[in-house]
């Protein structure tokens, strides 16, 4: 049985902790309250990573729960915490099965869990795919914003994988003032260029878009390149696809081979984080034997520590941070509970009174 109530009408005892209350917060609830908000939330984004980068974050390894008998499938655990501003605990819990989509369903699915910092109660149940793929778009958007400065920005961008990602990412660069004069698509599945061609004109999109028959082309006619496959292993390997220095936004993590790489200035989200799970990153580090690629971490970038060189490609690989999701997830939770729309479980936590 559920409830709507806001945190404000909850009743609070004078003399102890009001009792705890447990929400659910639906896919329709988390697309209203992020839809449209796009700046917002590359603003978010941006103060999240300063937060982490300062320290003020707890964000352990993500722990890769995979299944020998469904080899392509996994479920990621990501714990973390957050302070400033945001303070708050959680879990995100998402899957991934690659083979859902030829059934009609979506790869990721996921829940959100956020903890009362002081308690440490869990407080609010969301679904959360929408808000895994709303911060790994903003994440991608704040970086192709500040790994082109100073230059023009690119006006060539080119996809490479458009499923769900790709389309967010565009979303995020639309609604991030980012035009385009054409748009590249390139994607081993026809039903998914169709797809996101659709969508790109469903958005109204002024550019010229092309659809790609070789991943080369794409490239080569590109200076933003998106990738949001879902290739296990490097399947993009010659280096000299990419001489005319493009950046590229390499969000599906293990497209590139090492060689491409090392002929490049790369960048990451977090360096612990993205040197695991045999990303692009990772053999890197394997083959090589030690970091010396790595040129920093996109809060280096926004502090000045470092910089995007002009004379290379640059590499953004973000491994994707449970903060981000924890942050995009109180939002959404503020914003219900501001409307007054929060569906609270009544009862949800029961015999709190230690001797009954
Ligand atoms: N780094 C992060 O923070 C982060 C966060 C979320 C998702 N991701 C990654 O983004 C990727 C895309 O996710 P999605 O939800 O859009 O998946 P999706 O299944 O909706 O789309 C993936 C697309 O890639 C295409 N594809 C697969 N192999 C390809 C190849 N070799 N060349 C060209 N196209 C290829 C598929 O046909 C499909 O259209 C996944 O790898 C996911 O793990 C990364």
């Amino acid at each position: 049985m559920t409830r709507m109530l806001s945190t404000a009408t909850q009743p609070a005892a004078p003399d102890r902790p009001s009792a705890p209350t447990f929400a659910v917060i639906t896919g329709t609830q988390v697309q209203q309250a992020l839809s449209g908000r796009e700046k917002q939330i590359v603003e978010l984004i941006e103060a999240t990573y300063r937060l982490h980068g300062a320290g003020d974050s707890v964000n352990p390894p993500s722990y890769f729960l995979r299944f020998p008998d469904r080899p392509t499938a996994r479920i990621i655990a990501l714990p973390a915490s957050v302070g400033g501003p945001v303070a708050v605990d959680g879990l995100k819990w998402i899957s991934s099965f690659p083979d859902n989509v030829s059934a009609g369903l979506p790869r990721a699915s996921a829940v959100l869990i956020l903890n009362d910092p002081g308690t440490g109660y869990p407080f609010a149940c969301l679904e959360s795919s929408i808000i895994s793929a709303t911060r790994t778009a903003a994440s991608a958007a704040l970086a192709a914003d500040w790994l082109s400065r100073p230059r023009p920005r690119p006006t060539r961008v080119g996809f490479f994988g458009t499923g769900l990602i790709a389309r967010y990412i565009h979303t995020f660069l639309a609604g991030t003032g980012w035009s385009f004069d054409t748009i590249g698509v390139y994607d081993v599945s026809a039903d998914s260029t169709a797809g996101f061609c659709g969508y790109l004109h469903q958005a109204g999109t002024s550019a010229q878009v092309t659809v790609h028959d070789s991943a080369e082309d794409l490239i080569r006619s590109s200076d933003l390149v998106v990738f949001a496959t879902v290739a296990g292993q490097p399947h993009v390997t010659d280096p000299a696809w990419f001489t005319h220095n493009p950046l590229v936004l390499h969000i599906s993590l293990r497209d590139l081979a090492p060689e491409i790489l090392l002929a490049s200035a790369n960048f990451v989200d977090d360096v612990e984080h993205c040197l695991k799970a045999d990303t692009s990153p990772h053999l890197v580090e394997q083959r090589t034997g030690n970091r010396d690629f790595l040129n920093g971490t996109l809060n280096d970038v926004m502090l000045g520590r470092a910089a995007p060189p002009h004379d290379r490609p640059v590499i953004f690989s973000p491994f994707g941070l449970g903060v981000l999701d924890l942050a995009v997830g109180k939002y959404v939770y503020d914003e219900a509970a501001g409307a007054g729309n929060l569906r609270l479980i009544e009862d949800f936590f029961h015999d709190l009174r230690r001797y009954g």
